[in-house]
């Protein structure tokens, strides 16, 4: 056995003698032939998540029509949520699907390891709030220890966190994202409709605490709501390790505050924002689709902006989304959809599997206006499920 320092949990060397000898005699397919082919069939005995011996097979990268790669794949696990931010959710909820229509563990973690048989190596556990799911152990762990997969990551509320946060990492989980809009408690609650800022604050500084590698902090900035706190958001960068991102409002939010058009804060202004406030500040590196980011020299953390609703960086998407009841999704701006759900439970193949994420992908548009513009012209719609909250799509 031996200590992998990222994680900080234990691998099997075979294991990634085998990842790499099958990579390196990996080619790739055009899109057209990759819709339906494998490349390699090469296999071999692994150690699955759960410990026993599995089966696993490499395929050809995801790629859509564009030559974009498709490694990181976010997905829901549930659409409940212990709070009801109203940039997201309205105070009744939404239409919740019933229990039997969400994923289970084992669904999702099939489709994790096939999904890394096709090059995937990040993967994003969110919602809904991922925490409420009482198997989020589980799927961290299983993921973690799956083949391929590099890094495992959360996005969560906070609430909760601490409660989880040891067990999470010892199971492998790599980064977290924690939401919170505003340190004010009054603002809070006039956000998310609950009291909480206390606890999201402490879950940051229990997760760096218990050393997650990639702590960042998920900030919706809305003019005239939040947009005076970008100092102090930049602030918690001095002596906190974390990134701070601004991200722009999404008409993602069941019809509530948005299109009132009176809160929509563009990253152009953002990132103007901050060159004044910090005529000093610096560029510096990120993830790809976090390609504004800033440190203010001397910081111990950085600022991303993410221009969510501007879509400037679709050029740049490698994600790949799967909603909490199975629907993969290319786009967040698409909904078009594709069951995953149907296919796992009439006893697909993972050849199966892999010819939808290709279709799925191959369809996928250049950019995320060109999405809502099929979507909204219902031009090749497979199936549409009217979703309204990011809690329903996965954020
Ligand atoms: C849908 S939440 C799910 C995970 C978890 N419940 C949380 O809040 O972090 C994921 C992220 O999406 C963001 N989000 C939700 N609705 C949004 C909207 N309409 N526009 C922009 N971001 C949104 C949230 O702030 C959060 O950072
Ligand atoms: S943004 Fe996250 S915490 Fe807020 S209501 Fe949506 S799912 Fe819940």
């Amino acid at each position: 056995m031996e200590l992998d320092d990222c994680r900080g949990i234990r691998r099997w060397p075979i294991v990634k003698d085998i990842d790499e000898r099958r990579l390196r005699g990996c080619a790739v397919l055009s899109n057209d032939k990759a819709m339906s082919e494998k490349v390699s069939l090469a296999q071999a005995s692994e150690k699955g998540s759960d410990g026993t011996l599995a089966t696993a097979r490499r395929y050809a990268p995801l790629q859509d029509t564009f030559g974009r790669t498709f490694d990181y794949v976010r997905i829901a696990i549930t659409e409940k949520c212990n709070l009801r931010c109203t940039y997201c959710m309205p105070e009744e909820g939404v239409d919740f699907k019933n229990g039997e229509q969400i994923l289970t563990a084992d669904e999702i973690l099939r489709t994790i390891n096939v999904l890394a048989g096709m090059g995937v190596k990040k993967v994003r556990f969110t919602g809904g709030e991922p925490l409420v799911r009482k198997d989020i152990v589980k799927l961290v762990e299983g993921a973690a220890n799956t083949p391929g997969i590099k890094s495992v990551h959360l996005t969560t509320n906070g609430i909760i966190f601490p409660k989880y946060a040891q067990q999470l990492r010892d199971a492998g989980l790599t980064g977290v994202n924690i939401s919170l809009d505003t340190f004010d408690p009054k603002k809070f609650k006039d956000i998310t409709r609950r009291d909480g800022e206390e606890k999201v604050l402490a879950a940051i500084r229990h997760a760096i605490e218990v050393g997650f590698p990639r702590v960042k902090v998920n900030a919706v900035i809305m003019r005239g709501f939040n947009d005076g706190e970008m100092k102090l958001f930049t602030e918690l960068t001095k002596d906190m390790p974390v990134t701070v991102r601004f991200i722009e409002f999404m008409p993602f939010d069941a019809h509530q505050i948005w299109e009132t058009g009176e809160y929509f804060l563009s990253a152009e202004s953002m990132i103007k924002y901050l060159k004044e406030t910090y005529p000093d500040i610096e560029l510096a590196s990120g993830t790809r689709t976090e390609h504004h980011i800033f440190q203010v020299p001397g910081y111990a953390g950085k600022i991303a902006i993410i221009p969510a609703f501007t879509r400037s960086l679709c050029g740049n998407c490698s994600r790949i989304r799967l909603t909490a009841d199975g629907g993969i999704r290319n786009c967040l701006y698409s909904d078009q959809e594709y069951s995953l759900r149907d296919l796992l439970r009439q006893g697909c193949t993972d050849d199966d599997i892999v010819a939808t994420f290709r279709k799925a992908f191959h369809e996928k548009a250049r950019d995320g206006f060109e999405s809502k513009k099929r979507s909204a012209s219902k031009v090749s719609t497979i199936k549409f499920e009217g979703r309204v909250s990011m809690t329903q799509i996965g954020g």
